[in-house]
This record gives C-alpha cells, sequence and structure tokens, in this order.
C-alpha cells in the first residue's frame, strides 16, 4: 500500500478516535450526571479525564498533521474555501474541547473534595453548551472531508 494510503489510513483512524471517544465519553458523563448518583458520576468523571488525555490529545495533534500532509498530496490550496472552513471549524471544536476539558477536570476534582450534585450544575450546563456544537461541527467536518466541497473551487 502506498504511503498516500497509509498516511490516509492514520488520518481516519484519529478521526475515529476523536468522534468515538468524544460520543462515548459523553454519554456515559451525561448518564451519571442524570442518574443523580454521585459516586457514579466521580467515578465516571475520572475515567473521561483520563480518556481525553490517552485518546483524544494525542488524536487532535495525528488528525492535523496527516490532513495538512494529505492536503499536499491532493493539491488542495491553503487558501480554499475548503481548507478555510476546516481550520476554522477546527479551531473551533478545540476552543470548545479545552474548557470541557477544564470543567471535567473541576468536576473531578470538586467530587473528590465531597461535593454534591448542586455544586457543579452550572458547570453540567457549560459542558453540554460547549459540546452540542463542537459535536455538530465534527459532523459538518466529515462531510467536508467526503465531499471536498471547495477544494478546487
Ligand atoms: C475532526 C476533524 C476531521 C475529521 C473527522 C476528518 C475525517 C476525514 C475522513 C473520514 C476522510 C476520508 C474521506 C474520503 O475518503 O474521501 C478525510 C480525508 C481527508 N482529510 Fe480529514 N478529517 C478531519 C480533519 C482534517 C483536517 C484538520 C485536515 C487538514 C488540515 C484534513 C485533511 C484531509 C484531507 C486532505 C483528506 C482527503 C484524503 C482523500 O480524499 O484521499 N482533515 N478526513
Amino acid at each position: 500500500m502506498s504511503a498516500y494510503l497509509w498516511v490516509k489510513l492514520v488520518h481516519i483512524l484519529s478521526a475515529t478516535v476523536l468522534f468515538g471517544t468524544g460520543i462515548g465519553t459523553a454519554f456515559f458523563m451525561l448518564k451519571a450526571y442524570l442518574s443523580k448518583n454521585d459516586e457514579a458520576m466521580k467515578v465516571t468523571t475520572q475515567n473521561v479525564v483520563i480518556a481525553d488525555w490517552v485518546f483524544t490529545t494525542p488524536a487532535v495533534f495525528i488528525q492535523f498533521a496527516t490532513g495538512l500532509w494529505l492536503m499536499q498530496k491532493l493539491n488542495i490550496a491553503f487558501d480554499s474555501v475548503w481548507f478555510i472552513t476546516v481550520v476554522s471549524l477546527y479551531a473551533f471544536v478545540g476552543f470548545c474541547w479545552i474548557p470541557v476539558v477544564w470543567i471535567q477536570i473541576r468536576i473531578k476534582n470538586h467530587l473528590a473534595a465531597g461535593a454534591h450534585r448542586d455544586d457543579y450544575r452550572v458547570l453540567m450546563r457549560a459542558w453540554i453548551a460547549l459540546g452540542v456544537p463542537a459535536f455538530g461541527s465534527v459532523l459538518v467536518l466529515f462531510f467536508l472531508m467526503i465531499s471536498k466541497f471547495g477544494a478546487y473551487a
């Protein structure tokens, strides 16, 4: 298999880790929160924080690096509508994800200090408000990857 296809394989696997881990950890964290069981939330939040360091963080860098490499091979210009949209959406997702990681660590520390649901309700609302547009943007990124809309216009 060519280097190009190996890099594309890594790019798609990284996209799978980014989207899959994001959806998975969001689901378990939301379910733990809705269960009103602080002990369940405590254990879940500890694991969500670990998952973001182990899976999401490396994938964020691998996605961008392999994406730039693939662009070069496909002669997609940096001033193309496609790249400007992709990089703007990717940055937006990043600007949503960084406060989400901070919120998850805050909630983990609150719970470790014996906090209860009402103490982090506002943080969870912010977590949800940041998560929804971020996931919507990743779906748009998948569309742009497949359609290559504006890549050669
Ligand atoms: C969350 C962000 C991203 C996701 C989910 C994602 C996902 C994908 C997927 C599924 C493909 C395969 C499309 C196909 O086979 O037609 C792809 C291809 C590609 N991606 Fe991404 N990608 C993301 C970010 C990026 C970024 C930031 C760049 C550029 C810096 C990029 C550049 C590319 C290029 C150039 C291709 C075309 C490869 C080809 O068609 O052979 N991607 N991406």
